[in-house]
């Protein structure tokens, strides 16, 4: 990622955040069903560190809060984006909220879980390498990822930005050597305008060293 290309992105998502409702953006989702579904796949519990990475205005983290999760963290860059869901959820809410770049965040802990839905499909090659390089350093020795991007027949724009599209056998190479996939699947999402989009899903766990 080149120069000033990291502020011109948060000010990019900022932007789409704070000239919409959070209920209108494409990608919105009342209900986070397959995200629910494969937490649980990979066997998380109440106490399972989970941070959901470019989670921005997601109500991932109020359906994990109201089924007991304790240990939950939203990483964006999008400053507005975390705004929304502070307000939403409150203040009192035991959320650790960190805004920044994925591809320059350096991870002060280990989590059990990686949930990524719609932010790697933004990223190309060497920024490719280096989201690799952040979950792999993020995700401790029993932990697991849960990935989902557009899907091989997806949209190949959004938010006016190019992505790229996986198969589930693409995203597993995103992990690199060492998970087992647990779960793949494939979902169409309807957008709030009625639009479909074909997502793919994937949940793997780390392999004992
Ligand atoms: C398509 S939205 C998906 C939001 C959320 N995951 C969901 O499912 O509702 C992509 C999100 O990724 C964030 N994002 C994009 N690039 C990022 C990066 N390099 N680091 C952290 N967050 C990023 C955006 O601000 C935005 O909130």
């Amino acid at each position: 990622m080149a120069g000033d290309e990291g502020h011109d992105r948060a000010r990019l998502w900022d932007d789409v955040y704070r000239t919409r409702p959070a209920d209108a953006l494409s990608w919105y989702q009342a209900e986070p069903t397959l995200s629910l579904e494969l937490i649980d796949a990979l066997g998380a519990t109440s106490g399972s560190a989970i941070i959901d990475v470019g989670g921005g205005a997601s109500v991932l983290v109020d359906h994990l809060l109201r089924n007991g999760f304790t240990d939950l963290t939203v990483l964006d860059l999008s400053e507005a984006a975390l705004r929304t869901s502070r307000q939403r959820i409150g203040a009192e809410a035991k959320v650790g909220w960190i805004t920044a770049d994925v591809l320059r965040w350096e991870p002060e802990r280990a989590y059990d879980l990686w949930h990524d839905r719609a932010v790697l499909h933004f990223l190309t090659g060497e920024d490719v390498e280096r989201y690799r390089a952040t979950l792999r350093r993020a995700v401790g020795p029993e932990g697991s990822a849960v990935l989902a991007t557009f899907a091989t027949d997806g949209p190949e724009r959004c938010s006016g930005l190019p992505v790229t599209r996986y198969s589930s056998r693409e995203l597993a190479m995103v992990l690199g050597d060492g998970f087992e996939v647990v779960e793949q699947r494939r979902e169409v999402h309807r957008t709030p305008g009625g639009v479909e989009q074909p997502f793919t899903w994937l949940a793997a766990r780390r392999l004992p060293a």
